[in-house]
């Protein structure tokens, strides 16, 4: 399809289909950098982006917030050198001054700005990165959105120490599989919640001490018997579950929240909130210093991701379609390079 053209999975509105269409080479401007894309990841995000955006966008809006590729070209304020190397890209758009939250004009690569499920990609050079020298392109396309949200969560908001104790909930997202690699690294103590068992064995072969599956109504209670409660829950999921995560945290506990995947919390124990004095952390993707920080943990122990499957860029909708029944462990990533 397209075989010479230049194709880019287009998002029009939630009432138009997702679809892989012919898409301009876009055109540099100042320090912009032209990124021949070898390979994107989903992230749920994407999933939000098509249910819940109703604005129809005539033109189309290129999906994606992960990706990877090749410089082939520079805009006049760019340095012509770049042409060649090998980059990631940071989906965290002009965050601002304050580390501590994004600014007013913070964006999400992917929507509304064109992302990366694209032959080309222009962006600011600010946004990109020398690709991890361990990692292949495709496992590279892989770190992006979720690695930096679980670095961020895991590191600047729980703050957390090697041996404090960590749950980790929906094991087989994107963003909680980093979350366990780097709490692992850190010689952490992590035990997860999945809806599979299978999941779970996965997470103990990378380093997990247990695990609970969230559809059983007595895991919280079975966690607390084997485990004793969690210094840090890392949870992406909200909903109505989200009680028994304050049960199970302990005296002093962080939990951290950058998800909804179950929707939003219905109910909050007020008393154990305030009694254990809990802190419970909104966070949302990071900075550019912690993007930054976030690649040297991954090149400096070594990290690779959990990829689940690789999809043709022609096959987007059944990629989708994996990661809205939940099927996946790890990345979902799309081959765009012919
Ligand atoms: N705020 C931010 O900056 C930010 C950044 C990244 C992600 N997120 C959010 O975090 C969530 C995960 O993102 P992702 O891209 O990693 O998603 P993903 O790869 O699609 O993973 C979602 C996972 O959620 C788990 N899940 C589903 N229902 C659940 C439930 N009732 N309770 C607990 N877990 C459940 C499933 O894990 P199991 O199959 O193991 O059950 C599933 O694999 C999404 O809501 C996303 O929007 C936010």
């Amino acid at each position: 399809m397209f075989a010479s053209k230049k194709r880019a999975v287009l998002f029009k509105g939630k009432d138009y289909p997702v679809e892989v269409q012919e898409f301009k080479k876009p055109r540099l401007v100042k320090d912009q950098v032209l990124i021949r894309m070898h390979y994107a990841a989903l992230n749920h995000r994407d999933l939000w982006v098509i249910k819940e955006q109703a604005q129809h966008f005539p033109d189309g809006i290129v999906l994606g917030s992960d990706g990877c590729g090749v410089i082939e070209d520079v805009g006049e304020d760019a340095d012509p050198m770049l042409v060649g190397l090998e980059v990631v890209i940071n989906p965290s758009l002009d965050w601002g001054d304050n580390p501590i939250v994004q600014g007013d004009r913070f964006r999400i690569l992917g929507f509304p700005d064109n992302g990366t499920f694209s032959d080309y990609l222009a962006i600011s050079k600010k946004y990109i990165f020398e690709k991890p020298e361990h990692l292949t392109f495709e496992e590279s396309a892989a770190v992006p959105l979720s690695g930096l949200t679980a670095y961020r969560a895991l590191f600047s908001k729980a703050r957390l120490r090697s041996k404090e104790k960590v749950l980790i909930t929906g094991i087989g997202g994107g963003a909680a599989l980093w979350a366990l690699q780097f709490a692992v690294a850190y010689q952490a103590r992590v035990y997860v919640t999945s809806g599979s068992d299978e999941k779970i064995e996965k997470a103990k072969r990378l380093g997990a001490l247990g695990g609970f599956n969230y559809k059983d109504p007595e895991w919280a209670t079975k966690a607390q018997k084997e485990t004793g409660g969690f210094d840090i829950i890392i949870d992406s999921a909200g909903g109505d579950q989200f009680n028994k995560l304050i049960e199970l945290a302990l005296p002093g506990g962080r939990i951290v929240n950058f998800g909804r995947t179950a929707g939003n919390i219905t109910e909050v124990a007020t008393r154990l909130l305030y009694w254990k004095q809990l802190s419970v952390l909104g966070t949302t993707m990071g900075t550019r210093d912690e993007f930054l920080s976030m690649l040297d943990f991954i090149e400096g122990r070594k990290i690779k991701p959990v990829i689940d499957q690789v999809y043709s860029i022609d096959q987007v909708n059944e990629a989708f379609q994996r990661m809205e029944n939940s099927d996946q462990f790890g990345k979902i990533v799309l081959k765009i390079a012919r």
